[in-house]
């Protein structure tokens, strides 16, 4: 295996592929709740840079939903920490913040989408990631759009699996 780049020790816990062993739920005010299952998937390659794969699927149909992929970057000597992440509904997106503990707090810092995105826009996105005491990881994501101010979307918790 290739040796973790020291610069990445602080987000190591991140490392590794991970399950969501409950369903995780969706909403918003505009749309109907629902279930989700998602996979994620962290890896590197001697780089200062994290690896990331986020595959989400319908709880009941199991059929394929949303899909991001990207790069974790961290600000050598400090807890700033950025993710640079392409979506398959056509969105590509900066997002900041800081590491406080094993905490991650993000937020969207710049917003790209493709000239045929579905509407409502997003316009803005914040995203705490987070490992629980008890080994599980958390995520929690609220968003603004054209018509609405920030609110939750999704929120899910995952286990570590092979
Ligand atoms: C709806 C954005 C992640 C499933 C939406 C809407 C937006 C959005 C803008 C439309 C809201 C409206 O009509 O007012 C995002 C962003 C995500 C994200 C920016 C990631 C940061 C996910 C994930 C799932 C998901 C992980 C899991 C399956 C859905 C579903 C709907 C929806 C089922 C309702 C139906 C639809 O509009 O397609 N999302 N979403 N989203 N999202 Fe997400």
């Amino acid at each position: 295996a290739v040796e973790l780049n020291p610069v990445l020790l602080p987000l190591s816990w991140l490392l590794g592929t991970w399950g969501s062993d409950e369903p995780g739920e969706g909403t918003y005010p505009s749309i109907k709740p629902f279930r989700y299952t998602e996979k994620l998937h962290f890896s590197h390659v001697g780089q200062p840079v994290i690896n990331f794969m986020f595959n989400a699927f319908h709880a009941e149909s199991n059929k394929p939903l949303h899909r991001e992929c990207g790069f974790i970057r961290v600000q050598q000597g400090t807890n700033r920490v950025a993710f640079v992440i392409a979506q398959n509904s056509g969105l590509v997106e900066i997002e900041e913040g800081e590491l406080t503990g094993n905490q991650l707090k993000l937020q969207t810092q710049s917003l790209g989408r493709i000239s045929f995105a579905k509407e409502p826009h997003v316009q803005q996105i914040c995203r705490v990631l987070q490992l629980r005491p008890d080994g599980n990881l958390e995520q929690t994501v609220s968003m603004a759009t054209d018509n609405q101010s920030l609110t939750q979307h999704l929120h899910i918790t995952y286990s570590r699996s092979c």
